[in-house]
């Protein structure tokens, strides 16, 4: 035999060998271990919490290779991507993982782009093979089953990271009927000329459709007022998440200076007490009397009545095919394909968790280069509660339904069409440039997302 041919044997040799090997190594947990326990074999065989985690040597990554292997732009990249650890933690105890969390795994995995390549060269056993990926994603689907039945969904949109918007959520009739008065009531403000409503106008989308509201005295806030609608389906309240409820959320404008600017919430009960009427009908269902915790506990429950169901889309989700045009169903594949459908999961699209804004390019620092304006307050985002590093210009994602009606985009209202937010995030979050014809399909989709109120298409007077 001439020695090419040999060498060639012994390279198939070796590569046979090498295969058999990589397979014995890299074999998915066995069906008998309990699926939790499984799935955490597989992250920690993947290596995830090497590039997920601000420290990789926790004590439930038992046995985790902790040996710095990985360049640090890798694991700085990872954990500004994703932190696993809120993940993991839910496994350990049993709980529901958050609905991002989920969705965003799903897509990595479905993906096939985690762990990163490179890692899986290096490390023999950590990659995704088709056993491992079917197990979580089968786990992923029984564990949105379990925590988030999606009940009014068509059996083929049960496993969406989308749900349909319900019909209601449950209120106190009596209460919400009074907080609906205090809502569009200007004595919530030390002038009487602003009341919610002036800034969340039902009739324009639950927004004032301007890139800062003005408040008392023509003053103007620091960042873009997002809807009131579908609001109660937010995991917490405002940009920076510092209101953990709706109650404790309509706590704040009336004492903020730049908004209703009244000293406390004294003023505002005495103002309304001197109403023998309304004090009479108030304390009718709230025996307790007039008070900061009753008057914004009744605007929450008004609140809670503001959800939009039956958008085009909430119809097809539920299973009539004729609801969305051949370009909106084309738009929300779209809107899957690009991951838009991992941060903006859930019932409200969003409103699930904080995002950093400029994931996949440096969004501020392009928004100076245009001259839009430099960086304020509000940029900060969740950072200015925590003070965290991590957490700077990271935000609570808007939720996306009626989208189409509450322009100005973004925390800064910088940007007017649904066109160009839609665009700059696929370009500052997922790290891609859409086509014009893309960007038109996936802003005819979210136009699909417009729901009703009060068994009306809500609409927005603004654009009329
Ligand atoms: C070598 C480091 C590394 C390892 C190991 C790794 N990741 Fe990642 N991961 C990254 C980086 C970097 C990103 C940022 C996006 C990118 O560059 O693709 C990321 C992004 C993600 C995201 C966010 C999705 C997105 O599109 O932004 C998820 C979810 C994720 N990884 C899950 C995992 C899971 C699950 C594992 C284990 C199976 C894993 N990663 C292993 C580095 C890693
Ligand atoms: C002067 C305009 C103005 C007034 C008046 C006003 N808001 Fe807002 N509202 C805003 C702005 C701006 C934000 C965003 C602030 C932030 O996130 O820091 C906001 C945020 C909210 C949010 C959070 C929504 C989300 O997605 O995080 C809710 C809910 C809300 N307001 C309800 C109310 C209620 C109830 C009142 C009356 C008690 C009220 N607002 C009065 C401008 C206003
Ligand atoms: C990594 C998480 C993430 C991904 C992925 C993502 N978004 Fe967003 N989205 C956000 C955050 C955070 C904001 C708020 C940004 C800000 O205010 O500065 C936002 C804002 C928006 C807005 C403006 C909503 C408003 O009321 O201001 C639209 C529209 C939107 N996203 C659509 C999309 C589309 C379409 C995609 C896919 C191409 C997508 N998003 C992907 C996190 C994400």
């Amino acid at each position: 035999m001439k020695t090419s041919s040999k060498t060639i044997l012994v390279a198939i040799g070796i590569v046979a060998i090498g295969a058999i090997v990589y397979r014995a190594v890299n074999t998915a947990p066995p069906e008998s271990m309990p699926a939790d326990e499984r799935i955490v074999k597989i992250f920690e065989d993947g290596g995830c919490a090497e590039c997920h985690t601000a420290d990789p040597a926790l004590p439930f990554f038992s046995n985790w290779p902790i040996a710095r292997k990985v360049i640090t732009e890798d694991i700085l990249n990872g954990y500004k991507a994703f932190d696993i650890i809120p993940m993991m933690e839910a496994i350990k105890n049993g709980e529901a993982i958050n609905e991002v969390d989920l969705a965003k795994v799903e897509k990595a995995v479905m993906d096939g782009t985690m762990p990163l390549a490179k890692y899986a060269v290096i490390h023999w056993g950590s990659s995704l093979t088709r056993p491992k990926t079917d197990m979580v994603l089968a786990w992923i689907s029984d564990h949105r089953a379990k925590f988030y039945p999606n009940t009014l969904a068509a059996a083929e949109f049960a496993n969406e990271t989308i749900r349909p918007v319900p019909d209601s959520v449950e209120y106190d009739p009596a209460k919400a009927a009074l907080g609906e008065l205090l809502y569009h009531d200007t004595r919530l403000s030390a002038d009487g000329t602003v009341s919610c409503a002036t800034c969340h106008g039902i009739n324009t989308g639950g927004v004032d459709n301007l890139k800062y509201s003005e408040g008392i005295g023509g003053q103007l806030g620091g960042v873009n007022a997002p809807t009131v609608f579908n609001a109660v389906f937010n995991f917490v309240q405002f940009w920076d998440g510092r209101a953990a409820t709706l109650a404790d959320q309509a706590a704040g404008p009336p004492l903020n200076p730049v908004e209703m600017g009244c000293a406390s919430f004294d003023e505002i009960v005495a103002r309304l007490a001197e109403d023998k009427a309304f004090a009479k009908a108030f304390n009718a269902v709230y025996p307790e009397g007039l008070s900061q915790a009753t008057i914004t506990d009744a605007i929450a429950q008004y609140e809670r009545t503001l959800v939009t169901p039956n958008s085009p889309f909430d119809r097809y989700l539920k299973g009539d095919k004729e609801a969305l045009t051949a370009e909106q169903v084309k738009g929300f594949e779209l809107f899957k394909e690009y991951n838009c459908a991992t941060c903006h999961a859930g019932v409200n699209m969003g409103g699930l968790s904080y995002e950093l804004m400029g994931q996949r390019a440096d969004y501020f620092k392009d928004r100076e280069l245009q001259e839009r304006s430099g960086l304020t307050d509000g940029d900060n985002g969740r950072w200015a509660q925590t003070g965290i590093e991590r957490d700077r210009f990271r935000f609570r994602t808007p939720g996306l339904r009626n989208v189409a009606l509450t322009y100005p985009y973004y925390h800064d209202g910088s940007v007017e069409t649904l066109e160009e937010a839609v665009g700059m995030m696929a370009k500052y979050q997922v790290g891609k440039e859409l086509s014009d014809e893309n960007i038109a399909t996936i802003s005819a989709f979210l136009r699909a997302l417009t729901g009703e109120y009060k068994g009306e298409t809500l609409v927005n007077d603004n654009m009329k």
